[in-house]
C-alpha cells in the first residue's frame, strides 16, 4: 500500500497527489511514468512524475473518467493499492542550446520537472503554459525559478498573454529566436499543433499518451506508428519525435473505447454519488 501524503485541489477537476513512494522516487527521472492502480476493481492509470524527493513523488490527476474519478476522491492518509514505476524511457537531457517546453493542464507537472533538468544541463529554458482558464494554472513560481522566460496562455482569456492557445506564442517565438529543439507535454491535440507549427528542421520531443495496460512492453496496447514503425509508447516512448507520429491513427486509437469509458462512468457516479459529494467537503490536507 502506498500512502497519499499530501493532497491539493487545484481546480475542479485537477489534482495535485504527494504519494509515500521512496524506492520509485530514488529512481525517478524527468519524461517517466508510474501506473497507478487505486484498489481491487481499479483499472491501471498511468501517470507522469511531476516532481519527487527522497521519500515521495508528486503527481497531477486530471479527472477524465472512472478511474481517475477515484483518485481524485483520496484524501491525505488515504493509501493505493498498488504503483508501479518509474516506468517509460526517460527523456534525453543535454545542452542543447535554446529550448521551447510547452505544456498544459496536468502536463505543467511533469513539463516542469523537464525544464527544471534542461535548465540544470545549462540550456537557455523558454517555457510555455497552456490552460483552460487561470484556475487551471499552477507551479507557475516553480516553473520561473527553472525557465528563462515564461508565457502563460488561458483558452478563455482570464490570464496571462493575449492568446489562446499556445502554438500562437510558440510560432512567435520560433519567428524570433533560435530554438534548438522543443518539448509538448499536455493533451493530444496541443502536441499536434506545437508539432505542425515547428519547423521539420527543429526536434520537437512529444509525451504521447496511448491506451496503456501493463506499461512493461507485455501487452501491445500502447502500439503507436512512428517514422512508419511499430513503436510501444510505454517502453520505447512516452517521448518521440513529433514531426515522425502518426496522429490520426493514435488519436483514432485513443477514442477505442469511449462508450465502454461513458458507460463505466454512468455507472460508477450511480453508485457512488454520496462518496463523490461527502469527499467534496473536506478533501484537502497532509497527512
Ligand atoms: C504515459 C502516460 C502518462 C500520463 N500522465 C498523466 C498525468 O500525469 N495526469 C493525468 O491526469 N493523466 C495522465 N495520463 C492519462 C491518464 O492515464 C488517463 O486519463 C486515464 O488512464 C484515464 O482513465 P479513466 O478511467 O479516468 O478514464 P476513462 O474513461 O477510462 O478514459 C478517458 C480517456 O483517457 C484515456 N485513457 C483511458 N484509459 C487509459 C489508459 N489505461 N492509459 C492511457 N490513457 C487512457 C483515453 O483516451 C480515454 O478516452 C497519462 C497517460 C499516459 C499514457
Ligand atoms: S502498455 Fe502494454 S505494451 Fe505498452
Amino acid at each position: 500500500m502506498f500512502e497519499v501524503i499530501d493532497r491539493e485541489d487545484i481546480s475542479p477537476g485537477l489534482i495535485m497527489l504527494r504519494i509515500r513512494a521512496p524506492e520509485i522516487a530514488r529512481k525517478a527521472k524527468p519524461g517517466q511514468f508510474v501506473i497507478v492502480r487505486v484498489d481491487e476493481t481499479g483499472e491501471r492509470v498511468p501517470l507522469s512524475l511531476a516532481d519527487w524527493d527522497d521519500e515521495s513523488i508528486t503527481v497531477i490527476v486530471q479527472v477524465v473518467g472512472t478511474s481517475t474519478r477515484k483518485l481524485g476522491l483520496l484524501k491525505a492518509c488515504d493509501s493505493i493499492l498498488d504503483l508501479a514505476g518509474p516506468l517509460g524511457s526517460p527523456s534525453k537531457i543535454e545542452k542543447y542550446g535554446t529550448v521551447a517546453v510547452v505544456s498544459g493542464c496536468f502536463g505543467t507537472g511533469p513539463g516542469y520537472a523537464l525544464a527544471k533538468a534542461l535548465k540544470a544541463a545549462g540550456n537557455k529554458v523558454v517555457y510555455i503554459v497552456e490552460a483552460r482558464n487561470k484556475g487551471w494554472l499552477f507551479w507557475l513560481d516553480k516553473i520561473k525559478g527553472v525557465s528563462d522566460q515564461l508565457i502563460v496562455t488561458c483558452g478563455d482569456g482570464s490570464a496571462g498573454e493575449d492568446y489562446c492557445y499556445a502554438n500562437k506564442p510558440l510560432e512567435e517565438i520560433l519567428r524570433s529566436q533560435n530554438v534548438d529543439r522543443v518539448y509538448a507535454i499536455g493533451c493530444t491535440f496541443m502536441m499536434r499543433e506545437v508539432t505542425n507549427v515547428t519547423a521539420p528542421k527543429i526536434d520537437v520531443m512529444v509525451s504521447l499518451m496511448p491506451l496503456m495496460v501493463d506499461g512493461t512492453g507485455m501487452c501491445g496496447a500502447c502500439r503507436c506508428s512512428v517514422k512508419g514503425e511499430m513503436k510501444l509508447g510505454c517502453v520505447h516512448g512516452p517521448e518521440f519525435p513529433g514531426h515522425d507520429v502518426d496522429w490520426e491513427l493514435l488519436i483514432e486509437r485513443m477514442r477505442g473505447y469511449l462508450e465502454e469509458e461513458t458507460q463505466s462512468l454512468d455507472l460508477w457516479e450511480r453508485e457512488n454519488w454520496h462518496r463523490a459529494l461527502k469527499a467534496k467537503a473536506s478533501s484537502q490536507g497532509q497527512c
